[in-house]
C-alpha cells in the first residue's frame, strides 16, 4: 500500500494504508489519535470533525489521499494543556455529559471562533447544526461559545 506523509498536530506522521481509507481511521487506527470519535461515518453527525487547514472537517468522509499537504490538528492538538478557550469555557459550562459527541463539538466551536471570533447566536447555530448531541448538550454549548467569544 503507498504511503502517505500527513502533518498532524504540528508533527509529520507517515500512515501505510489504502488510498480511499478515511483519514478517521488513520488517526484511531494507525496514530492512536482516538480523541476523535466515529459516530455515522456519513458526514452527518459531526463527531469525528477535525480541523483541515483550520476549518471544520468530517475526518469520517476525508480519504487520506485528500489531505495532502494541509495540516490536521485534532482535539489532541488544539491545545497543549487542554486550555484552548473553547475548553475551558466547556469546563466552566460543564457542557458534556456521556462525553461522546464533545471532541467534534469543540472543534467545530474552535474552527468557528476562529473565522469569526464574535458569532452572533444564529451564526453559532448555524455552525454547529451538524454536530448531534443524543445527550442534549445543545444549550450548554451555545452558552460556552458564547463565553468563549467573550461575549457571554
Ligand atoms: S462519524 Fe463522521 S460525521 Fe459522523
Ligand atoms: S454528550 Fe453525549 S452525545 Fe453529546
Amino acid at each position: 500500500m503507498p504511503l502517505f506523509n500527513l502533518k498532524i498536530n504540528g508533527s509529520r506522521h507517515t500512515v501505510d494504508v489504502d488510498p480511499g481509507t478515511p483519514l478517521l481511521w488513520a488517526l484511531r487506527d494507525h496514530l492512536e489519535l482516538v480523541g476523535t470519535k466515529y459516530g455515522c461515518g456519513i458526514a452527518q453527525c459531526g463527531a469525528c470533525t477535525v480541523h483541515v487547514d483550520g476549518a471544520a472537517t468530517r475526518a469520517c468522509a476525508m480519504p487520506v489521499s485528500a489531505v495532502g499537504e494541509r495540516a490536521v490538528t485534532t482535539i489532541e492538538g488544539l491545545s497543549a494543556n487542554g486550555d484552548h478557550p473553547v475548553q475551558r469555557a466547556w469546563l466552566q459550562h460543564d457542557v458534556a455529559q456521556c462525553g461522546y459527541c464533545q471532541a467534534g463539538q469543540i472543534m467545530t466551536a474552535a474552527a468557528l471562533l476562529n473565522t469569526n471570533p464574535q458569532p452572533s447566536d444564529a451564526e453559532i447555530e448555524s455552525a454547529m447544526n451538524g454536530n448531534i448531541c443524543r445527550c442534549g448538550t445543545y444549550l450548554r454549548i451555545k452558552a460556552a461559545i458564547r463565553t468563549a467569544a467573550g461575549s457571554a
